[in-house]
């Protein structure tokens, strides 16, 4: 590219800055980008190329600062300038109306004359870290946590790379000052994937996302936090010049106006009886939501009447946290048993007294592995912390240590499966144990037929847990060909089965028999073989005849699959039992439609390698994983043991100590440009 002259570079850049800050607003914030992913990328990359040239005209608020910065040594502090308060707790419906009742009187007593019904916004309380942000003349220039209210952490630059967070206001009038605070917080399903990352990496769990943000957020290197998708919701306001804001309702109407993602479950509520109504409706939905919640906030909408209401020592008078029932409640394991799984995994789970967590009656709690109960140290007899979220199975999140009984018992992975009575095995460098008796074992037999006939794979109506359990009990069925071979006469004779659930589920059974390769694939119930890899399988080998021919080598060629699958494939259609099941099958008449995408020749030259990205990049991370990724690499946010490559730029951080420490290898930026270089000849 001939180099512009510094003017038009200039121009240029500001251009660019506006064009991707308004891309990363529609993709981010709105959820609704305007330009494709490579689009943005030619951007994106037009504007590093005009930094590297200019380095001086780099704006302060540059879309490519969303990738961190060098660590730091500590956080500086800040002072917040109009404190960050906190709320009073309301777990019942009398206090919420007690409140409502309190507002009255106080502002009575103050002369002021109230409106029959007062005018509440209901908010979602979301359960992460509170930040302030500090935009000047549309700028962002400062965040920081919340603290104790009076000065907090100054995390500007991990603020930076949460892509919810504008960098520039959008809009024309954007006021000269405005301090906005909201809630950063990380999904239930991001929570979910950072904790097995970390499992995998032998590093500690987060107990909640609530947990996961705050550690997240408190990371010295700020590429950390670039790499954990935090989002923010904003729900008010500090200090603000030069925009006048009448009432909190106003307030998000015009946060959103400014580019600022606000819940899109707030509510305006005549009177706080409809407050009431919107706290049971988002209670209810609480489980379908991908965030956590702990309440609602309820505020008084004016913001005249607020003034008048002020404040007590740490909370305003003109708000109340109305308290959702605690997803965790403590109760005492009465035993704890191995559990096994449709691959045959012993999945320890602790049966409790029966206790109510969060609305729903809890009597099971995973303990995940042989592992996490030692290091959770849960004896039978303990008492324990249980929490659940969404629609997770509930698990064990700690022991209450002063309350264990003298006679507590610990737990032992038992010898052999406790169905079958199989061997049990640890395989190494794995954490699960497993009942090693197949299909023979009939609690495997019944987790994969349960598996085989649910949503996602041949999606057969009807055939639920019990029903499966009674077929497999009365030897009806031994594997999923037996299924389509089932006697009329011999369903219809099982218990609670009348001749019209008999002829339903075998009209089910018929719809089924037509499906796609990925469905089938993934109902095999191949090690390894989720939905992911089983849709990579069907369209990147494209029949299920290829498939039962190819080589270990052949399957490692393709982008996306590593050398575990490979093994566990080829063992799997090698194996007589398998083959001929699948014989039966397309005797039965199953057919699978064929996939899209031809196969590709050639393996990619990180094909199923991991690396992991640290310090500052000449380009955006973002870039940087996508190029990784099209060389066929994994890219993980934290080093392991099984990490390929440590690619490093400026100054990285925790990663970089820990790639020495395992003796990862690490290479600098420019032989990962050698790399892409190499792979585009
Ligand atoms: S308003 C003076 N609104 O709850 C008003 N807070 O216990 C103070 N929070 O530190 C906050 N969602 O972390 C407000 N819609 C919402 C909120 C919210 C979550 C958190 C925030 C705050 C804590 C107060």
């Amino acid at each position: 590219m001939p180099k512009k002259g510094r003017e038009e570079a200039r121009r240029r850049i500001e251009k660019l800055a506006r064009v991707l800050h308004h891309h990363n607003y529609r993709y981010h914030v709105l959820d609704d980008p305007e330009i494709s992913d490579a689009e943005y990328d030619v951007l994106m990359r037009e504007l590093i190329g005009l930094e590297g040239q200019y380095p001086n005209l780099r704006l302060p608020d540059s879309p490519t600062t969303r990738v961190g910065a060098p660590p730091l040594e500590a956080f500086g502090t800040v002072r917040h300038s109009v404190p960050m308060l906190s709320l009073e707790n309301a777990s019942a419906e009398e206090e919420t109306t007690e409140f409502d009742a309190r507002v009255k009187r106080f502002l009575a007593a103050e002369g002021l004359e109230i409106p029959r019904t007062l005018q509440y916004v209901a908010e979602p309380k979301l359960d992460g870290v509170a930040v302030d942000l500090v935009y000047q003349h549309g700028i962002l220039v400062s965040g920081s946590t919340r603290g104790d209210g009076v000065t907090g952490e100054e995390v500007t630059q991990n603020l930076k790379t949460v892509r919810t967070i504008p960098l520039r206001l959008e809009g024309k009038k954007t006021p000269g000052l405005l301090e906005v605070r909201g809630e950063v917080y990380l999904g239930i399903a991001d929570f979910q994937k950072l904790n097995r990352e970390r499992q995998r990496a032998g590093e500690p769990l987060f107990a909640n996302p609530r947990n996961a943000a705050a550690g997240s957020l408190r990371q010295l290197d700020s590429t950390i936090t670039a790499s954990r998708p935090l989002k923010i919701c904003c729900y008010g306001v500090g200090l603000v010049e030069g925009a006048i804001l009448a009432t909190q309702w106003e307030t998000l109407e015009a946060l959103k106006g400014w580019g600022l993602r606000v819940s899109d479950r707030v509510a305006l509520c005549d009177g706080i009886q409809k407050t009431l109504v919107y706290y049971q409706d988002l209670q209810s939905q609480r489980d379908e939501l991908d965030y956590e919640m702990d309440g609602v906030v309820l505020k008084v909408n004016r913001f005249d009447l607020q003034r008048a209401l002020g404040q007590k020592t740490r909370s305003p008078r003109w708000a109340l946290a109305y308290k959702f029932k605690p997803r965790q409640a403590t109760t005492v394991v009465e035993n704890i048993v191995a559990q096994v799984g449709r691959t045959g995994t012993l999945t320890p789970v602790a049966h409790l007294k029966p206790v109510c967590v969060g609305g729903v009656k809890v009597s099971r709690a995973t303990l995940h592995n042989q592992d996490e109960v030692e290091k959770k140290d849960v004896r039978i007899g303990d008492t324990v912390v249980v929490q659940r979220a969404g629609e997770v199975i509930p698990e064990v999140v700690s022991v209450v240590q002063n309350k264990r009984p003298s006679n507590a018992r610990r737990f032992t992975m038992p010898k052999t499966c406790p169905v079958c009575g199989g061997a049990v095995e640890r395989e190494e460098r794995e954490v699960a144990y497993r009942c090693t008796n197949g299909f023979s074992c009939p609690a495997q037999l019944k987790e994969a037929i349960r598996h085989f006939a649910s949503k996602s794979v041949m999606d057969i109506d009807g055939l639920g847990e019990k029903l499966v359990s009674q077929m497999v009990d009365v030897g009806l069925v031994r594997n999923v060909a037996d299924l389509y071979e089932l006697n009329p006469k011999k369903v219809a004779a099982l218990e609670r089965m009348a001749d019209k659930s008999a002829h339903n589920l075998l009209t089910a059974l018929e719809k089924s028999k037509k499906t796609s390769l990925a469905r089938f694939l993934y109902g095999l119930g191949i090690r390894h073989v989720g939905e992911r890899v089983a849709d990579v399988l069907a369209r990147e080998v494209g029949d299920l005849d290829a498939l039962m021919k190819i080589s270990e080598e052949d399957l490692t060629a393709i982008h996306e699959i590593g050398p575990v699958v490979a093994r566990y494939v080829t063992v799997f259609f090698k194996n007589p039992e398998n083959r001929s099941l699948i014989e039966r099958l397309r005797k039965c008449r199953l057919t699978w439609e064929a996939p899209k995408k031809p196969r590709r020749k050639g393996p990619l030259p990180l094909e199923g390698k991991t690396v992991v990205f640290t310090g500052v990049l000449s380009i955006p991370r973002r870039e940087a994983k996508r190029l990784a990724e099209g060389l066929g690499a994994k890219v993980a946010s934290s080093v392991s043991r099984s990490t390929y490559r440590v690619i490093a730029g400026e100054g990285g951080g925790e990663n970089l100590r820990k790639a020495e420490d395992l003796g990862v290898p690490i290479v600098d930026e420019k032989e990962f440009n050698k790399w892409i270089a190499k792979a585009s000849d």
